[in-house]
């Protein structure tokens, strides 16, 4: 399973990169806003592509299709790994089938059920993102819908990538995996967890104590 880092902090990306960890980065308006403050936030998107070597989703803002491809295009001129997402909207599905259509690869996004991932799939996305987290917090079962997606994609053959999104803790991250979704986008948080267990501190603590009794030097 392919991991992406759901951040637009160039500092992380460059942490769990040089760590070798992470096969790409997924930003949204939302995380773009949190770290660009003056700056153009096309640069940002440059930055974070020369920082990982694999694709980069950058967001539309607009909201008819015309806009989403104008700028859908504009995103996927700035480099060559820009995946441009669109949310999934009537509008979002019209300009992803155009872009794809271009030879621009595309994230589909904001999908909540599995009747907007089969339409996704039909736009020819090559991602789309179900948000597990936001589905969990109105108490809803967001696992649920990676699984369905999971059947439904594997039922008809489709392509597209199911890249499992909104995933708040390693949990999420781990069932992801045994569902079988293509990608999972975390926070730089989650990712740092996924390596964390009490055991292994404990029996580190063991190792060093036995080791230093020796006084021996490697
Ligand atoms: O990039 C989309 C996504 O992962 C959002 O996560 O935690 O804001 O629901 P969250």
């Amino acid at each position: 399973m392919k991991i992406f880092l759901d951040t637009a902090e160039v500092a992380e990306i460059r942490r769990a990169a040089e760590a070798g960890l992470i096969d790409g980065v997924t930003t949204n308006p939302s995380l773009v806003a949190k770290v660009a403050g003056d700056r153009d936030p096309k640069e940002l998107y440059r930055e974070i592509c020369e920082v990982v070597q694999g694709p980069v989703s950058a967001e539309v803002v607009g909201i008819d299709r015309d806009t989403m491809i104008e700028e859908g295009r504009k995103l996927a001129a700035l480099h060559e790994h820009i995946v441009v997402k669109l949310p999934l909207t009537e509008a979002g599905l019209k300009a992803c089938r155009t872009l794809v259509s271009e030879g621009i690869r595309t994230n589909v996004t904001l999908c909540f059920s599995v009747s907007q991932a089969l339409l996704a799939a039909k736009a020819g996305a090559t991602y789309v993102s179900p948000f597990v987290g936001r589905i969990d917090d109105i108490s809803g079962e967001g696992m649920q819908l990676i699984h369905q997606i999971r059947q439904v994609y594997d039922n008809y053959g489709y392509d597209t990538e199911i890249l499992a999104a909104s995933l708040r803790h390693p949990t999420h991250v781990v069932e992801s995996m045994l569902i079988g979704a293509d990608c999972a986008t975390i926070p730089p948080k989650v990712l740092w967890q996924l390596s964390k267990h009490p055991l292994t501190d404990r029996g580190l603590e063991q190792f060093l104590a036995d080791w230093a009794s020796l006084g021996a030097e490697i």
